[in-house]
């Protein structure tokens, strides 16, 4: 079953574990490099931060260290491991099973690099079921997400064949799961001097490359600034400033009959 091989020790037999790890590392430093080069473009950072003390002016309340540990905490476990954002349904479950995939395929690709990547390896079988499970479910919430769900097609009307910059990210996120997992199940057949596997390989490297070379242009980093804006947005809500929006009105939510005649889906 190729689900509990660990596809980085079958490659050490043609590609030394220094190379791997090297490419591990050469991908963690463009992230790096493509976020910075985007905070100091955008300066969304500094216009985050300047917002962030403008609105404190307004705040109604002093929050003690242990009432915004608590709001911290609550941010952690709601917002950002469940993407509460996304409210109840499709998208929210979509984009679950995507970041805990690409989470567990990521981590799984480092251990199994960095400690299993010898032909002498004895890598426990959780590894590799933890990496092959990971790129299933990235393929399946971004193939999800990228067909039935991203505005252009669900709110939008336009086909899904219909690419744009946009989803630079969520491509190459799914073509890197994907390509990877049909390259450890091509591998894993032994197919000697064919060249099936290699291929696949190839495209597995290149996919990393755009995913991991294209963050200043993609939409990668918002795994570091939703967090962030999460948080704020929070602490705001607890200290009375609201971002400097006024508060929900108090009264009977009177919208017509129309209303519920359509979900809303025009974003
Ligand atoms: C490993 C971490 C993550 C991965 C792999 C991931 C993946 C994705 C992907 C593929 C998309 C679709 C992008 C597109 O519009 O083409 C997306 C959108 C989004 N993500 Fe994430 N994400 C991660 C972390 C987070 C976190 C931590 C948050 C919030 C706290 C978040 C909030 C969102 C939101 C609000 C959208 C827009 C969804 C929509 O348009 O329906 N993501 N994410």
């Amino acid at each position: 079953m190729f689900l509990i091989n660990n596809p980085f020790a079958i490659l050490s037999e043609t590609v030394s574990p220094i190379f791997m790890q090297s490419f591990v590392i050469l991908m963690i430093a463009l992230v790096v490099i493509g976020t910075l080069v985007d905070i100091i473009h955008k300066k969304n950072v500094k216009y985050f931060f300047e917002n962030a003390k403008k609105a404190k002016l307004s705040a109604t309340k002093k929050l003690t260290t242990s009432e915004r540990i608590g709001v911290i905490s609550k941010t952690i476990i709601s917002d950002i491991a469940t993407t509460s954002e996304l409210g109840a349904g499709k998208r929210r479950v979509a984009h679950v099973l995507g970041m805990y995939g690409t989470i567990l395929f990521w981590v799984g690709s480092v251990i199994m690099i960095f400690c299993y990547s010898n032909q002498s390896s004895n890598t426990p079988s959780f590894w590799p079921i933890i990496w092959h499970v990971g790129a299933i479910m990235t393929v399946v919430g971004g193939g999800w997400f990228w067909f039935f769900l991203r505005v252009d097609v669900y709110s939008e009307a336009q086909p899904w064949y219909r690419i744009i910059k946009a989803d630079l990210f969520v491509l190459a996120l799914i073509a890197s799961s994907l390509f990877g997992l049909i390259w450890s199940y091509l591998q894993s057949m032994n197919l000697g001097d064919r060249w099936d596997d290699k291929v696949f390989l190839v495209l597995y490297i290149v996919a990393n490359l755009v995913l991991f070379g294209g963050v200043y242009w993609s939409k990668f980093a918002h795994m570091f600034y939703k967090p962030g804006a999460a948080i704020q947005k929070n602490l705001a809500e607890a200290d009375g400033s609201r971002d400097n929006l006024p508060p929900e009105a108090d009264a009977p939510k009177q919208f017509g009959l129309g209303i519920t005649r359509e979900n809303p889906k025009h974003y």
